[in-house]
């Protein structure tokens, strides 16, 4: 066996593209529910499932005996492994070479490339932003803009420029700045002219958006022209910095809204993502004018819970509905649909109907399988034949649904709508069933635990690295801490609730158990302005903090009320009462100290304090 460090890099890579899900179902039994899985716990024995997997988060954690972490805690404790070994054993399943790695010369070259790239994206970028802003001949982009409703400022806060509609602008500014030539080609922002015209620049004469990856950094360009001459848009091509199958428009400004609510709104346009954006839904990101990947899909599952599909309504914009509906399902991602009225997109209606009335038709957004049912059975029309074969797609689609409780519901749907037997609608859903490829399961018997499974609320105990933890027999215990101080972690956490919130409504302060107030110390150190995300610092922290930090973040977020504000303050209430009922105790104990030591002074100026408690 190798020995030696394994970097921070790489191991964050192994967990990354390794699926705990997967990883996990050949050990246990998993059942999706809602946005985790679960199953019966391994690690003690038990007779209904209380262990659960959340797939977004990458985490496991079980409500029974208190066990969790991520993929490597998840190995070491069924196989018995060290942690690095751990690493390895994973790595080695993903493809993922740890050998301490000298790049060769091609690497280091293709990495000073990528450099090159986005440091020619950028400028790029501001030579672009600065013709819109500043220079004369960016009049007739700053009048279009400004008729679709965007002003200096937006035009600022969005980085949008413009093209000049000359031959080379770009080239020229490229060069005098020094850059590469060949850069800008393979970024395809200049393009080779024929015969002896000189190279000329992609785009002319256009409104130009860039393009972020979630570093922020800018990997490609959309452009649009200012009038009705075609192609109405032009994207930069693929490169070695641009992946359209994975880059999402406005996925870096969205993502911490999209956390926060736990649902995505997909759009096909630029303009459709900043409007809404722009009209209070930033949790909102559009395709690069491509057809939704599963690479997207699982980008977004990393985020929310759900998508919203905001598709044109016309027949293209339903194809790519259900299109984006199979990639989704084929994911495990909830798919819902908002309707808009005919001929409109989500820009337009904005535009035209306001933000209020696009809020009413979110609320009513219906899920993709219910539109899609309504549709194929309204083309089939009343002909048996037809009817059949409508039924026999829906089916099909049905049964790729990861939830068997879901199936049944659809079913039974399907059969009120178009009048066939429920139970005949059972049997071809089993056999699509049959075709469909299903998970590797293998039975996991689990260690018999049970003796030396503290009860719920035991004192929750510290104990030092574990990195080559014995499987099974450990003792897991729950940290004592209020519900309250546990929601207040958990919105903390799950970025319902931003650290200045809890710093302005008293910090640390509000938390009095010991365990709580190390948690809470540890979110509000890690925290920035795009909020928490927990993957970024889990590697740093001991394996008993992971395991609450991960229960944390795996609880069930819809058990929030819709009204977060209302649980915030409700906790924030409950915790100043407990405060105070503590503060109350310990003053009576020092005023029944006073009495008997007979200070009649003291007494009374404790009482005043009491009184001035309640
Ligand atoms: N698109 C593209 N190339 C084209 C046309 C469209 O990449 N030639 C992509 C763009 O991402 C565009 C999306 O498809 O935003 C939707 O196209 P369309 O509905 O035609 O345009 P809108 O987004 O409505 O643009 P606008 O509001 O500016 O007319
Ligand atoms: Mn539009």
């Amino acid at each position: 066996m190798m020995s030696g460090q394994i970097s921070e890099s790489k191991i964050n890579e192994v967990r990354e593209q390794t699926d705990i899900v997967e990883l996990i179902s050949q050990y246990v039994s998993l059942k999706r529910s809602g946005a985790n899985y679960t199953g019966l716990c391994p690690f003690h024995s038990e007779k209904s499932p209380s262990f659960s997997v959340n797939s977004a988060r990458q985490f496991f954690h079980c409500f029974g005996c208190g066990v969790g972490g991520d993929v490597f805690s998840f190995l070491m404790k069924t196989e018995g492994l060290a942690f690095p070994d751990a690493v390895r054993r994973l790595a080695e399943r993903v493809g993922i070479e740890l050998e301490e790695h000298i790049p060769s010369p091609e690497e280091e070259m293709r990495e000073r490339q990528r450099e090159r790239l986005y440091r020619v994206n950028e400028v790029a970028a501001d030579y672009f932003h600065q013709m819109l802003m500043e220079n004369p001949a960016g009049d007739p982009a700053r009048q279009y803009m400004k008729v679709r409703g965007y002003g200096r400022k937006a035009a600022g806060e969005y980085q949008i420029g413009f093209a000049l509609d000359s031959w080379d602008g770009l080239k020229k500014h490229l060069e005098e700045q020094g850059l590469a030539a060949t850069d800008a080609r393979t970024l395809g922002l200049i393009r080779p002219g024929k015969q002896d015209r000189g190279d000329y620049d992609l785009f002319r004469g256009r409104v130009i958006f860039p393009v972020y990856d979630l570093s922020g950094r800018i990997v490609a360009f959309a452009g649009r022209v200012l009038d009705d001459s075609k192609p109405k848009y032009i994207n930069s091509p693929e490169s070695p910095i641009y992946h359209k199958g994975r880059v999402l428009f406005g996925l870096y400004q969205a993502r911490q809204a999209m956390r926060q609510s736990g649902e995505v709104l997909l759009v096909e346009g630029y303009f459709d993502q900043l409007a809404l954006y722009r009209a209070g839904f930033p949790q909102v990101v559009a395709t690069c004018g491509t057809a939704l990947t599963s690479d997207h899909a699982r980008l977004l599952k990393r985020y929310v819970q759900r998508v919203v599909l905001l598709f044109d309504q016309d027949a293209a914009g339903k194809k790519a509905t259900f299109k984006a509906m199979t990639v989704l399902q084929e994911e495990g991602v909830p798919a819902a649909v908002i309707e808009l009225p005919n001929g409109e997109d989500p820009d337009s209606f904005i535009q035209g109907e306001g933000a209020e009335a696009f809020r009413d038709r979110l609320e009513k957004a219906r899920s993709v399988m219910d539109l899609f049912m309504d549709d194929i059975l309204a083309e089939a029309g009343n002909g048996i034949e037809q009817k059949v074969r409508a039924a026999e797609q829906i089916v099909e689609q049905i049964s790729g649904l990861s939830s068997e409780l879901e199936q049944g519901l659809y079913l039974k749907e399907l059969a009120q709508r178009s009048g066939i037997d429920l139970e005949q609608l059972k049997q071809v859903n089993k056999k699509a069933m049959g075709r469909v490829q299903q998970p590797k399961k293998l039975n996991y018997s689990a260690p018999h635990l049970s003796e030396d499974y503290p009860s719920p609320g035991a004192t929750f105990t510290k104990r030092g690295r574990e990195n080559s933890a014995a499987p099974g027999r450990q003792i897991e215990a729950k940290p004592e801490w209020s519900r309250s101080e546990e929601t207040l972690l958990c919105l903390l956490l799950q970025n319902h609730v931003s650290s200045k919130k809890i710093i302005t409504a008293g910090g640390l302060d509000l938390f009095t158990h010991q365990v709580a107030r190390d948690i809470a110390q540890i979110l509000l150190d890690n925290s920035t302005d795009s909020g928490l995300d927990i993957e970024s610092f889990i590697g740093k922290l001991d394996p008993d903090k992971v395991r609450l930090l991960t229960a944390l973040s795996i609880h069930d977020q819809g058990q929030f009320s819709e009204n977060i504000d209302a649980l915030f303050t409700g906790c924030l209430n409950a915790l100043q009462r407990e405060r105070n009922k503590r503060q109350r105790g310990e003053l009576r104990e020092e005023i029944r100290r006073s009495e008997l030591a007979g200070n009649q002074e003291q007494v009374k100026k404790l009482l005043e304090q009491f009184k001035n408690l309640k």
